[in-house]
């Protein structure tokens, strides 16, 4: 099997990131974590570059040339593939075009409900009794695209934001390998 060269966009922590990299080592998992590309140069996940030898791009989205730069360095490193997994910045409609299909993210909360950020104090604050993420197509509304695949579980009433995330990332590391496993089973 000749696997997916990807590039994973992150911005934080990246306990996503470390997941996908060491599912990736499996050889029959279909895709290659080829390049990681970071708009935060404090982010937590920058250390797994080197750690595993996997080349980094940091870019500065403040940059007006941001879009252009990483959209040659995809073609450089001959990127077929994009997951964002944390990447805390919208994607540009020039990068969704160059990729369409192609890029997929993951959100913590049962899509379509709870689009945008500070998901978990939304969650509890509207009393929902199950969440969890979903793994979904990218294009050019918020959180909108194709679900491809999400995993859910039970509110107990001792939860709180800290509970919640805890859950969640558990379910995340678990849902975007099999998301991805999924996609090119069907392709
Ligand atoms: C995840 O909870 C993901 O759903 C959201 O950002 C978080 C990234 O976490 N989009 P990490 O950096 O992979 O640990």
């Amino acid at each position: 099997m000749v696997k997916k060269k990807t590039c994973v966009f992150i911005s934080g922590k990246g306990s996503n990131l470390k997941n996908l990299i060491s599912y990736s080592r499996d050889k029959s998992f279909p895709i290659k974590i080829s390049l990681i590309i970071c708009n935060n140069n404090k982010a937590e996940g920058i250390k797994y570059a080197k750690r595993y030898n996997i080349p980094l791009i940091l870019v500065n989205t403040e940059n007006k040339n941001s879009d252009n730069k990483i959209l040659s360095q995809l073609k450089n490193y001959k990127i077929s593939f994009i997951c964002l997994a944390g990447y805390m910045k919208i994607i540009s409609n020039k990068i969704i075009k160059e990729f369409r299909n192609r890029i997929i993210n993951i959100h913590p909360s049962l899509l379509p409900k709870f689009k945008g950020l500070n998901t978990f104090s939304r969650v509890l604050k509207n009393k929902e009794i199950k969440s969890g993420c979903t793994v979904h197509y990218v294009n050019n509304k918020l959180d909108a695209g194709h679900i491809i695949y999400n995993k859910k579980f039970f509110l107990i009433p001792s939860d709180n934001e800290t509970t919640l995330k805890y859950k969640t990332q558990n379910l995340e590391h678990k849902a975007f390998p099999q998301a991805i496993i999924s996609i090119f089973r069907n392709r």
